[in-house]
Parts: structure tokens; C-alpha cells; sequence
């Protein structure tokens, strides 16, 4: 490689040590330096470029702490061969690090906005039985709701999950393998301080969960983009492209945001791969209870005999995001592991809205809840599917295979950019997210993703389809 184009320019706005590392970066994305090239020396370079040593060895300190670069004492520095495993397109994409969080929109007021993605029906939420609960929670709790509460999680919540796992989901597992979290995000610092190390390569599903691309990335993970097909996750793709990845993290019950359940076939595929290589699967089993048609399908977990699935799921969906509690099935082998970095993070918060879920599940609350909200998200599921098809007619279309979650994915005819049209959307108060935007290769289908859980009527689906109409009209 020519040194000279690594030249960083006096008069741009950028620091000389930053252009410098943008540089390096590019040049790895494109493929003018490959896995294993050596770089020059910091003094070489420094000399050639006319530059302070301390400059370059901020760059060079910033690419290897990145995993860019890949430092070997007297015998130099070089790109890193780990970024090999990641093959071309998952080397573009690591070259993309998140520029600006992705952020949810936020509502103006204390309603949910129009369309608005992954949020449950928060007016068909049983308040007055949880705010009983609640009350009889602090009281029952007494003391203990003062003390410094267990960082693996509240234990009638986590002995109540495991009994839920074991019925609804096909998972075998005993409460200590049951670890509260903070949400989803809260599962996977524990995952990350656990068995995964920064620089680590993740299969990341392509389109995937915008919001937990970024925790990851922010968290030092290298994500190879693997695309979903209508099988799901393709793993044969993974397997050629970052067969030595040390995770993959999945939706197979419901890709998110495509709707598709994972195969059986790619199903054992992937616990194949996982076992073979000792990675480790994340599963996101954020959703599944809502499914619309047929039997809800078992979790991946259930067909791990391996213990190579870390399992994860979410109160978001099935109560309220509010809560922000999440749990992960740790791998009973490693439960120690998990309970020792628990202890060091900040864990799932206050015992005492874990003990009014402990509470809620108890006593039957949780699992009517669910069955009024399945037939409930059917309903209203419908009143959006219909409004589309009369407003929007075939210039957007709703694929069949997604019949569950909350949301759906509407595939735009034409040649009209998702990103235009969600932008107008939005600057019109309707929360309408593009999927272009959720995927990590440059090129694909264009969609808008439409969350449906809080459209009370046909009426108001109509009217609300109507105004997405009249703000996207020109985009
Ligand atoms: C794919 C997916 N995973 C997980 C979650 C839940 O995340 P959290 O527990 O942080 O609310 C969501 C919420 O929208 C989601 O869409």
C-alpha cells in the first residue's frame, strides 16, 4: 500500500490521529490491506508522513484496542488475521462503526406514538390487579425490599420463570440457571462479561434488532452480517463467511424484523455449528408468545443438548417495557461464572417490582394476560393488514409468513425508498421505522416497519393509515 495515501490533511477539521485511523480503516474495508499484512513501524510511518511519533501511536492504539490491528512485540504490527473470519462483506460492515446510537422516537406525551414498534397494548394492561400486587408486594417483601437485593435476581421470580420455561417453552432448566436482568440489553453485558471478550466475531442476523446491533458493537463485538431468508438465519452462509465466529445471536421464533421462524433444518444447522465450534447461540425470545396461527413453536433451547444456547426473553412484550426486566438461562455448567460477573454489574434493579411479577405470575394473572393479549394482538393485527390493503392497495405489501409479534413489516413496491418514506412518516408524528435502516449490507428490499398493538379499532386504523398516506405521499 502506498504510504502517501495514508497522508492526513492540515487543513481538515478532524484530528491528524483520527484521520489517520479513518484511513487505516477505509483501506481494510476496501481490501487494499488484508488480514495478516504488516503495517509500518510507528517510526516509519511517523517519519515518512512527517508527523509526531505520539500521533501515529494514538491512531495504531486506537485500531488495535478496535480489533483492526493486531500488535506482536519485536515482530511488528499487522492487520488483524482474526478479521479474516469475518470474510469481505463482514468486513465493510465492521468498518462501519456506529456513528450515532440508534434511537428509539420518542413520544411528545405520555402516549404511545402511531405505529409505534415493539411497544405492547399498554390500554389493555391489567393496572388496578398490578397495582394491588404491587401494595401487597412491599408488604409482604418488608424488610428485605430495603436491603441490598440478590444480583442474580429476586427468587420466587426466578423459580416462577423457570416453572413458565418448562411449560410454555420446552426449556428443562432450574432456577439457579435463571438470571433477572435488565432487560434484554441487561442479558447481554452479563453475556459479555461472561464467556465473550471484546474483539470477539458474532453472526448478527441481516436485518436484525437495530437497538442490540449497536449495544454490541458499542461493546467492543465485531458483527458479521449473515442474511434471513425465508428459513431465517441462512447458516450456510454463516458457516462460509465467519465460520469461526464465538457467537450468533437469533429470533428464531420470530426474526425480527422479518417475521420468518427459523427451520428445524436450520435449527439443528445451527446448534451443529455452535457445538462444533464451541460458540455460543444467543437466543432473543423476545416475543413468541404471540403467535396468530398454529401452535406456538418451541424455543431453540429446547432442542439444546449441547448447553450451547444462552437463553434470553424479555417482561417488554408480555407486560410492560417500563419494567425493564429481562432473564437469561445460563448454561448449568457455568452458573458459577454467570453469578460471579452478576456480582459485578448493576443487576435487574429494586426487588420490589421483580416480587410483583413474582406475584403476578403466581397467581395465574400472567398467563390470562397472555391469552387475552394473543386473541386481543390477532384483532388488531387485522384492523392494520385491512386498512393497508384499502388505502395503500399493492404498492405495499404484507407477507403471510408473519402472522405474530407485534408489528408488521410492509414491503413497498416501486422504487421508493423506505428511508424517504419512513422520514416523512415521522416528521408527521408517526413512529414508522424503514427496515433498510435495520439492515447492515448497503442493498435489499425496501419495507416500513409498523407496530399495531395500540390501534384500538378498524376506525382508527383507517384514519391512521390514511394520514401515513397523505405524509408519504410525496416521498
Ligand atoms: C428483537 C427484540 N429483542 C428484545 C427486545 C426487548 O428488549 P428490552 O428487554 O430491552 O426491552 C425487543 C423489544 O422491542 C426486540 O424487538
Amino acid at each position: 500500500m502506498d504510504l502517501k495515501h495514508l497522508q492526513p490533511r492540515r487543513e481538515s477539521d478532524a484530528p491528524i490521529y483520527m484521520q489517520l485511523y479513518r484511513r487505516f480503516r477505509d483501506a481494510i474495508a476496501a481490501g487494499k490491506l488484508r488480514p495478516g499484512d504488516r503495517v509500518p513501524s510507528v517510526r516509519s510511518l511517523a517519519s515518512e508522513l512527517h508527523l509526531a511519533r505520539g500521533t501515529v501511536e494514538l491512531a495504531y492504539q486506537m485500531l488495535t484496542s478496535e480489533g483492526y490491528f493486531e500488535a506482536r512485540g519485536p515482530a511488528g504490527t499487522v492487520v488483524s488475521p482474526r478479521l479474516n473470519s469475518v470474510g469481505e462483506a463482514g468486513r465493510a460492515a465492521l468498518s462501519k462503526p456506529p456513528s450515532k446510537p440508534a434511537q428509539r422516537p420518542q413520544a411528545a406525551s405520555d402516549e404511545p406514538m402511531p405505529f409505534q414498534f415493539g411497544l405492547p397494548a399498554l390500554d389493555a394492561f391489567p393496572r388496578k390487579t398490578w397495582t394491588r400486587l404491587a401494595g401487597r408486594s412491599l408488604r409482604v417483601l418488608g424488610a428485605a425490599a430495603m436491603n441490598y437485593p440478590d444480583p442474580a435476581g429476586h427468587e420466587p421470580l426466578r423459580r416462577a420463570i423457570a416453572t413458565y420455561l418448562g411449560i410454555s417453552r420446552g426449556i428443562a432448566c432450574s432456577y439457579e440457571q435463571v438470571f433477572i436482568t435488565a432487560g434484554y440489553r441487561g442479558a447481554l453485558e452479563l453475556i459479555c462479561r461472561t464467556v465473550l471478550h471484546s474483539g470477539d466475531v458474532g453472526w448478527h442476523e441481516d436485518p436484525g434488532y437495530l437497538y442490540i446491533r449497536d449495544f454490541l458493537q458499542r461493546s467492543g463485538m465485531r458483527l458479521a452480517p449473515i442474511p434471513v431468508d425465508e428459513e431465517g438465519l441462512n447458516v450456510e452462509i454463516g458457516r462460509r463467511r465467519a465460520a469461526d465466529a464465538r457467537f450468533a445471536v437469533v429470533t428464531p421464533t420470530h426474526q425480527c424484523p422479518t417475521g420468518v421462524a427459523l427451520s428445524l433444518p436450520r435449527r439443528l444447522e445451527l446448534l451443529k455449528w455452535a457445538q462444533q465450534r464451541r460458540a455460543w447461540i444467543i437466543e432473543d425470545d423476545y416475543d413468541s408468545e404471540f403467535r396468530y396461527h398454529g401452535r406456538p413453536l418451541p424455543a431453540l433451547k429446547s432442542l439444546d443438548r449441547d448447553e450451547r444456547v444462552l437463553y434470553t426473553s424479555t417482561f417488554s412484550k408480555v407486560l410492560f417495557p417500563g419494567l425493564r426486566l429481562g432473564y437469561l438461562v445460563a448454561p448449568e455448567a457455568h452458573i458459577g461464572r454467570f453469578r460471579s460477573a452478576a456480582n459485578h454489574l448493576s443487576g435487574p434493579g429494586s426487588v420490589w417490582p421483580q416480587a410483583t411479577v413474582a406475584e403476578f405470575m403466581a397467581q395465574g394473572h400472567f398467563t390470562r394476560h397472555l391469552r387475552k393479549m394473543r386473541s386481543l394482538y390477532a384483532q388488531r393485527r387485522d384492523y392494520l393488514v385491512d386498512a393497508l390493503a384499502q388505502v395503500f392497495g399493492a404498492g405495499l405489501h404484507i407477507a403471510a409468513t408473519q402472522a405474530g409479534g407485534t408489528h408488521v413489516l410492509g414491503m413497498l413496491h416501486g422504487r421508493r425508498s423506505d428511508r424517504d418514506f419512513a422520514a416523512a412518516a415521522q416528521s408527521r408524528g408517526l413512529a414508522i421505522q424503514a427496515l433498510s435502516h435495520w439492515r447492515m449490507r448497503r442493498s435489499g428490499p425496501e419495507g416500513v416497519l409498523m407496530g399495531f398493538a395500540n390501534i384500538p379499532g378498524a376506525e382508527e386504523a383507517v384514519a391512521l393509515t390514511r394520514r401515513l398516506m397523505e405524509a408519504t405521499r410525496a416521498a
